[in-house]
């Protein structure tokens, strides 16, 4: 008996020790820094497709993926990031300054840190730029130190709203006031009419539209025609209704909607990260634009003095049934891959600490899935949320076409987006083109959920990166 004990006692600490040592090796797996060439990072998934061949692949790093290297650019700008009171500001100003482009001009835009201690990087949200200009610290650049700076080039090829942000400890930073607004407007005349920008920001908890908390108002002539361009800038969908005039969607994400139709009083659920464009002639009357559930609004009017109140519970605007049908590269398409992205909760470690994480296939970051492709490939995400939170789901450099919603095929224009809300127990099937070599973040733009691991990637083959993330590095995209 004694000896069965002793046994038993013996085994029991093998097991214990076993056990402790499969925490321990868990938690040392899970630490950064790790680098995204050296393909230990992220569970390489070939999404049904051919694996990679590296022999067959000359080695590509993203540092030459670059924008046009030479010429003349048709906008030359600088943001000088630099701490401002309690904010950080970009030239000063929090938003940063609303840059504009014509489509097809070569944007120029040279970053400096004055003195932003954990680095800065610029990102252009939704910007479809090369590989190189795409701003994500550790990814394809190092964070920009203070006293440093980093000079951004590409030509603007999309039209429509976007908006740019630092990449570096973002979750941080774009809070702090590290954003601005990108317009790409089309060539020839500029339009008459009243077109603005309104990004949407929470200053100590309050939604304001740019800078401004409360009300603002605004004198518009009857007749004159109105394009407001909302952005998101906050980590939760922002309910934005508008009231008082029939309006057209005429953008998402950077993209013109096919065949826009009137609608009239309706809530926009504008995603964090996401960019709604609507338009409308200005009637006698007065129009109101508001955040939902705040004193935040802009009421346009024909001397600007009008006061229009808040209006109750209205329908809201369903992207996925609206405007008019148009054939796409995806009609009839095969599709050369098709990727999971089912969002979960998992226990585990993540960069060494225990918790329940979110997790991507049923891992934690960094061992969340990398998404091969080869250049050219028609591919297809199947986006599923079982984690009860929604999240902006944003691939960058791309922009995907929504094919169906919790099976229901979309109906409408062709909703292309770069960063779509997946609201808990949503399911989504989405459809993008490989055109844009390089190493791409795929991330939740709830930012504080991205730096907690909802964090992937998309990789071209072939493609790799000498920038490094986590632990001693000075890069944290996150
Ligand atoms: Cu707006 Cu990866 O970000
Ligand atoms: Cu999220």
């Amino acid at each position: 008996m004694r000896l069965f004990l002793r046994a038993l006692t013996v085994l029991g600490v093998f097991a214990l020790l076993g056990l402790a040592a499969l925490v321990g090796m868990a938690w040392w797996d899970s630490r950064l820094p790790r680098s995204y060439s050296a393909m230990d990072m992220g569970v390489l998934d070939y999404g049904g497709g051919p694996a990679q061949n590296h022999a067959a692949h000359p080695h590509l790093t993203v540092e030459r993926l670059t924008g046009p290297a030479n010429g003349r650019p048709d906008v030359r700008t600088t943001l000088v990031a630099a701490k401002k009171d309690d904010l950080w500001a970009f030239n000063g100003r929090v938003p940063g300054p609303e840059i504009h482009a014509r489509q097809g001009d070569v944007v120029e835009v040279t970053l400096v840190n004055r003195d932003i201690d954990d680095g800065v990087t610029i990102h252009w949200h939704g910007v479809d730029v090369p590989n190189a200009e795409d701003g994500v610290a550790g990814v394809t650049q190092d964070a920009v130190m203070p006293g440093e700076r980093y000079v951004y080039r590409f030509r603007a090829e999309q039209l429509g709203t976007f908006w740019y942000h630092s990449h570096q400890v973002s979750s941080r930073q774009v809070r702090r006031g590290l954003y601005g607004a990108f317009v790409i407007l089309p060539t020839g005349p500029p339009s008459t009419g009243v077109d603005r920008t309104l990004i949407v920001h929470d200053f100590d908890g309050k939604p304001a539209f740019n800078e401004g908390v409360g009300g603002q108002r605004l004198a518009v002539p009857r007749g004159v025609h109105v394009r407001l361009r909302l952005v998101n800038s906050n980590n939760s969908p922002e309910r934005i209704s508008l009231t008082g005039t029939p309006f057209s969607v005429v953008g998402i994400d950077g993209t013109e909607v096919n065949g826009p139709t009137a609608i009239e009083d309706a809530t926009l659920d504008v995603g964090a990260g996401a960019r709604y464009d609507v338009a409308f002639d200005m009637p006698a009357s007065p129009v109101r634009l508001g955040v939902d559930g705040s004193e935040t609004a802009l009421v346009l009017s024909g001397d600007g003095r009008a006061d229009v109140e808040a209006p109750s519970e209205l329908p809201t605007f369903d992207p996925a049934t609206y405007g008019e049908p148009k054939r796409t590269v995806f009609d009839g398409a095969r599709f050369d891959r098709t990727f999971e992205l089912r969002i979960g909760k998992k226990i585990g470690f993540l960069d060494g600490r225990p918790g329940r994480h979110w997790s991507v296939n049923g891992k934690i970051f960094p061992d969340t899935p990398m998404y091969v492709v080869r250049r050219g490939d028609l591919v297809k995400v199947r986006i599923a949320n079982e984690s009860g939170a929604v999240h902006p789901m944003h691939l960058h450099g791309h922009h995907v076409l929504v094919l169906s919603r919790d099976g229901r095929p979309t109906t409408g224009s062709p909703w292309w987006t770069d960063t779509l809300d997946v609201a808990a127990g949503e399911e989504y099937e989405v459809a993008f083109r490989a055109d844009n070599p390089g190493l791409w973040m795929d991330h939740c733009h709830n930012l504080p959920h991205a730096a907690d691991g909802l964090t992937m990637h998309l990789m071209y083959e072939g493609v790799s990166t000498p920038f490094r993330i986590g632990g001693d590095d000075e890069n944290h995209p996150e």
